[in-house]
């Protein structure tokens, strides 16, 4: 059998939908791994006809003979690892037997969370709109090589002079410009060591375990959280996320060889959204917008804040897909546009100079689409499993993004459930 270790990951501002292809897609994989993010990521799949929402455990979960990995770039909060664990196990059993996770991984603090929450409220600098889960600060620590991570939870030894260096820096912070009350050493010495003890019998060494797993011919599904446009790099920054969601954050993150995975897989919805600040050259801002807001769903899984919502944004994606070796796409919600009239695809932009000049730095304040309207359908796509019986006019929006986009749509989901999806 020949490994085709597989990336599923988001090209847009998040919320594509990789929950439910991941959950669809794991149980043929030995395993699915989480390599970036933290909890600021929700995911959402339907097991059993129940809804379930997950932030930090890999959408394969409940798959009970697939590994479910946590590699050392996701950042952890114990805390909510811990609940996350304790909700799930009442929809599956046996997940202390088949969740993996790095000892290396980044751990989130309370002082993490604060500073979001500070930075976040304050006027002093432009909103990002985060989630306040102290994603941002925990990656700060880890590149400014202060960061407390897993494996130093083991040992007192090891954490006690870590964390009250670190905890004097923040403890400066806290106090002196947050006006808060200093965290206490003892108190936060004593949780740590008491998760370190809860988390040991979870710990492996994810980039081996990878190995193991190829060398036993069972190939591994990568699960990104968030999108491409939220990547640290690539992103629309700085209103970003503080990882690279994208492929190139696979390897540094699961901890393999860009060689090791062999397919990777953008998964789009058929239109966009977007929680949080930030630039969206194709946002809705009449009531259709929230037409297909409140026929989409569009609410925050991890936030419960109202997504911004978008007609599909080609040029974007062009990009997107060139420069991230994106094979084939996974398109979403198609069956949220069912019934529409008019159907917008943003094919191009202009602004006052040039085309298409935001570059690199996705300069997108100033750009204004070009958009190509396409016939909607009047036979709904929901639930549908078959691609023939798609109306035409869905089979030509299809059509239309895979020749804007040059790559093939290979899988479309027609619905929040697995059962509701088309292999192509
Ligand atoms: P993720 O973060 O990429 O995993 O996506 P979220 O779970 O945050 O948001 C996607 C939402 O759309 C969830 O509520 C899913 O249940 C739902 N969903 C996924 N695919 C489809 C689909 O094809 N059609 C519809 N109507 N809903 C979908
Ligand atoms: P999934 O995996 C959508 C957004 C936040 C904010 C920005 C930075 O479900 O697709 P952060 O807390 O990461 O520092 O916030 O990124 N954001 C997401 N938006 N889906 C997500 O995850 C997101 N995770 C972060 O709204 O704009
Ligand atoms: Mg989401």
């Amino acid at each position: 059998m020949t490994i085709l270790n597989t990336a599923i990951l988001g090209l847009q501002w998040g919320d594509e939908g990789k929950g439910k292809i991941v959950n669809f897609m794991a149980g043929n994989f030995g395993a699915a791994c989480r390599y970036q993010g933290g909890h600021n990521a929700g995911h959402t799949l339907i097991v059993n006809g129940k809804k379930i929402v997950l932030h930090l455990l890999p959408s394969s979960i409940c798959h009970k003979d697939s590994l479910s990995l946590i590699g050392r770039g996701v950042v952890i909060s114990y805390d909510a690892l811990f609940s996350e664990i304790e909700e799930i196990s009442q929809h599956t059993s046996g997940i202390a037997d088949r969740l993996k996770i790095s000892p290396a991984c980044v751990l989130i603090q309370p002082y993490h969370k604060l500073v979001d929450l500070y930075r976040e409220k304050s006027n002093n600098q432009k909103n990002i709109g985060t989630t306040l889960r102290g994603i941002g600060p925990a990656y700060e620590d880890k590149v400014a090589r202060r960061a407390i991570r897993v494996v130093d939870t083991l040992d007192e030894k090891q954490l006690r002079p870590l964390l009250e260096e670190t905890l004097d820096f923040y403890n400066f912070s806290i106090e002196k410009f947050f006006g808060k009350e200093a965290l206490s050493l003892s108190n936060l010495i004593d949780e740590n060591l008491a998760f370190g003890e809860k988390v040991k019998p979870l710990l492996a060494d994810v980039s081996m375990l990878i190995k193991q797993l190829n060398f036993k011919e069972k190939s591994v599904l990568f699960e990104g959280a968030q999108g491409a446009l939220l990547d640290i790099d690539q992103g629309t920054y700085p209103f970003v996320t503080s990882s690279n969601c994208s492929p190139s954050g696979i390897a540094a993150g699961a901890g393999c060889g860009p060689l090791d995975v062999q397919n990777i897989l953008g998964v789009v919805k058929a239109y966009v959204t977007r929680v949080g600040e930030g630039p969206m050259p194709t946002e809705i801002h009449d009531e259709l917008g929230d037409y297909i807001a409140k026929t989409g769903g569009e609410v925050g899984a991890t936030t419960g804040r109202l997504r911004r919502c978008g007609w599909f944004d080609a040029v974007l994606m062009n990009r997107i897909i060139q420069t991230n070796s994106i094979k084939g796409l996974c398109l979403t919600k198609i069956d949220v546009l069912d019934g529409l009239d008019e159907i917008k695809v943003c094919k191009a932009y202009a602004d006052d100079e040039t085309d298409t000049t935001f570059g690199e730095c996705m300069d997108l304040d100033n750009v204004k689409p070009i958009y190509e309207t396409l016939t909607g359908w009047k036979s709904p796509t929901k639930n549908l499993t078959n691609f023939d019986k798609f109306p035409q006019e869905a089979k030509d929006f299809i059509s239309y993004i895979e020749n804007i986009c040059e790559v093939p749509v290979k899988i479309i989901s027609t619905g929040p459930d697995s059962e509701s999806t088309v292999l192509r």
